[in-house]
């Protein structure tokens, strides 16, 4: 997400904030038109190893007819071609972050090819969205002890192995038995169950009183002011 973004978010989710103090409840609109009020049930949907034609897509239409934002960790290399992809998921208020150029585990590499992988997809990422800062999800979860990317690291509490039944109804009922509010969730937005998968979780959450934000927004909500360097699993830190 590009600084000026958030900026607007959070001097938008401050005043929201200011305005339930004031008038006991009532939301303003906040980043991109959607209402977000304070005090509320919040989860962030992360999807990686995109982005990919069709799935990404599919995901992106979904996610605008409900309202709800996610943060996207690309791989650099699928970048360029994925352009248009790439540029609407910023344009439609979703955060975007790292997932390394070629997908390397980055505690299995030298470091100088560690901190290449990172800073070659941020350059593709700042060449087609502008400056800005992109959060990193090391592939697998892992990096380096004492290595340090310069921005805050996402892992994930609720992981349904999305991967591995490639089952949209399971996908979402083990999303489901573990997601509660602050929950970071982990999906591929490369596998169409996935993508089906994630629209049941939030039509069902939804349903249940849940706001879909993204990561950077869900902990700011949660008052936690992200540290480069720092791995967070949930949204409360
Ligand atoms: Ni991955």
């Amino acid at each position: 997400m590009a600084k000026k973004n958030v900026s607007i978010f959070m001097l938008t989710a401050l005043a929201v904030l200011t305005a339930q103090c004031l008038t006991g409840g009532e939301a303003a609109p906040a980043d991109g038109g959607a209402e977000i009020p304070a005090g509320e049930k919040y989860v962030a949907l992360t999807f990686d190893d995109g982005p990919r034609r069709g799935t990404t897509e599919r995901l992106l239409d979904g996610l605008k007819e409900r309202g709800a934002k996610a943060t996207f960790f690309l791989i650099g290399q699928q970048i360029e071609d994925n352009a248009a992809l790439v540029a609407r998921m910023a344009e439609e208020g979703h955060q975007i972050g790292n997932h390394t150029w070629s997908h390397q585990r980055l505690d299995g590499i030298l470091p100088d090819e560690a901190a290449q992988e990172v800073a070659r997809t941020e350059a593709a990422l700042e060449a087609l969205l502008g400056g800005g800062e992109y959060w990193l999800r090391p592939p697998y979860g892992q990096v380096a002890e004492g290595a340090d990317f310069g921005v805050p690291l996402v892992k994930w509490c609720v992981d349904p192995r999305d991967w591995e039944s490639r089952d949209a109804g399971k996908v979402a009922q083990a999303v489901l038995e573990c997601a509660e509010p602050g929950s970071i969730i982990l999906l591929h937005d490369i596998y169409p169950t996935s993508v089906e998968a994630a629209l049941q979780v939030v039509d069902r959450l939804q349903e249940e009183g849940y706001w879909f934000v993204t990561v950077e927004e869900l902990l700011w909500l949660n008052g936690v002011k992200p540290e480069a360097g720092r791995m967070y699993r949930t949204g409360r830190g």
